[in-house]
């Protein structure tokens, strides 16, 4: 059980003047988390499909093939956003809707879905925010060998190419990848999420192989559409030794090199950090050429914040030999992350200064707990709008020091299917009872449209 936290309604005082008058205030999805209608209108299975349909693999068996069957009920999913007043959406397209083998073959009536979704929000006056990879790489790429093989970085950058090509005169926000890290690592090092393998070569090979993949598609992406805005969505972290031991301080570094910078550095061209080489132990397929590739000039960076984290030496473990260490009495949500506003803030200034951003967005920010549906039908979520307020505030905070935050994406617009933990955790500012898949806004999701109100009454 993890600790009920229940917030004080305290009054959070968002520094609105530090926002530009333009900020984009939006909500986020990805494709396999809320799209359901995994079998329909030549749609192929992704890693996930298979992922969630092997036994013992997400909590209760759940699987996407209804999701919040956001497929048929996307134009109710607009008119959501639009009671929000948000005026941006970001979104991830299946690449198994679109070429579903992975490569070769496109599927015209998996490009014609994202085709009227983006007409769709632009005629309600909202901004898409595109994701090409938000982790469902088609299985038929994965049968020959997934992210570890290069030839999955080539064959995204051609999908990226066909998507670039049909959306690219309606939109402009692009990004490449969705939280490389979770791809490689807890795909292919930790085993909970698809492929589910535990093989740190496979890891490191596939970390390599996304981003060179992102630096293909970048320049694929341009080359469809020369006036794209493009950029990576990364999971960055804060991070705390455990102790002063000198042990627990080389760990925690070990640890920010594995979350942060090896993410980061190779795409500001300053290659992979020479620590975390050393640290794996493995040698990387890098060929002439990649380095640049994967350093493709980008508009701008994308933050996904959840929670830090406090580390201690673990040499007996696996790479990079941190383990965490739960600290007592601090706040928690749902998930057990420990909650601590302050890290979006020190993230987007390390952006800022550390790596020289022109142009930020917090891509994915929020928080899961258990929601209580009042008898009257409507849902009070306090946690969660202490959650919202409080990062929000830390973000304003973090542009009034200098960094150009562009606009902030609130996980989630719909709960939805939270990978392997299913859809017991609930993310929504919008909640979904699944059974009859009516939609209702949470305390949160009103708070969030007085919030964008407020913003726009002062600009
Ligand atoms: C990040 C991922 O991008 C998203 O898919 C996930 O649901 C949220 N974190 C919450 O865990």
């Amino acid at each position: 059980m993890t600790d009920p936290y229940v917030p004080e309604r305290t009054s959070v005082t968002i520094d609105y003047a530090a926002l530009p008058d333009d900020f984009l205030w939006g909500t986020a999805t990805s494709a396999y988390q809320i799209e359901g209608a995994v079998a329909e209108d030549g749609r192929a299975p992704s890693i996930w499909d298979t992922f969630s349909h092997t036994p013992g693999k997400t909590a209760g068996g759940d699987h996407g093939d209804v999701a919040c069957d956001h497929y048929h009920r996307w134009r109710e999913d607009i008119a959501l956003m639009r009671q929000l007043g948000v005026n941006a959406y970001r979104l991830s397209i299946a690449w198994p809707r679109v070429v579903p083998g992975g490569d070769g073959t496109v599927n015209p009536k998996g490009l014609a879905f994202y085709d009227e979704l983006i007409d769709g929000l632009l005629e309600a006056g909202i901004t898409p925010s595109v994701t090409l990879y938000h982790w469902d790489l088609p299985q038929a790429l994965q049968d020959r060998g997934g992210w570890p093989e290069r030839d999955t970085a080539l064959a995204f950058a051609d999908y990226a190419s066909v998507v670039a090509e049909r959306l690219g005169d309606r939109v402009s926000h692009w990004a490449t990848l969705n939280e490389p890290l979770c791809s490689a690592w807890i795909g292919h090092l930790e085993g909970k999420m698809a492929p589910g393998w535990t093989d740190l070569t496979a890891a490191v090979r596939a970390s390599y192989h996304l981003l060179l993949g992102h630096g293909l598609a970048a320049r694929a992406i341009r080359a469809a559409a020369p006036d794209a805005q493009v950029g990576i969505v990364n999971n960055l972290s804060t991070i705390h030794a455990a102790s002063d031991r000198p042990e627990d301080l080389a760990a925690a570094r070990r640890m920010d090199g594995h979350t942060n910078r090896w993410w980061l550095d190779p795409v500001h061209g300053r290659g992979f950090p020479e620590d975390m080489r050393e640290v794996y132990g493995v040698e990387l397929p890098e060929q002439a050429g990649d380095s640049a590739a994967i350093a493709a000039p980008l508009d701008w960076l994308g933050l996904n914040y959840y929670f830090p984290q406090t580390v201690a030496d673990d040499p007996e473990g696996p790479a990079p030999y941190a383990r965490a260490v739960r600290r007592e009495g601090v706040p928690r949500t749902g998930m057990d992350w420990e909650i601590d506003a302050s890290g979006i803030e020190t993230l987007l200034l390390r952006l800022t200064h550390d790596y020289g951003a022109r142009r930020l967005y917090v891509t994915e920010n929020g928080s899961a707990f258990p929601d209580v549906v009042r008898p009257d039908g409507t849902i009070d979520d306090p946690e969660r709008q202490d959650y919202l307020l409080r990062h929000l505030a830390a973000c304003a905070s973090a542009a009034r020091r200098g960094a150009p935050l562009a606009g902030y994406f609130a996980w989630s617009l719909l709960d939805n299917f939270e990978w392997a933990y299913g859809y017991e955790k609930r993310f929504g500012l919008v909640h979904v009872d699944y059974a009859t898949q009516q939609r209702t806004i949470k305390g949160t999701g009103h708070r969030y449209a007085e919030v964008v109100r407020s913003h726009r009454s002062r600009a």
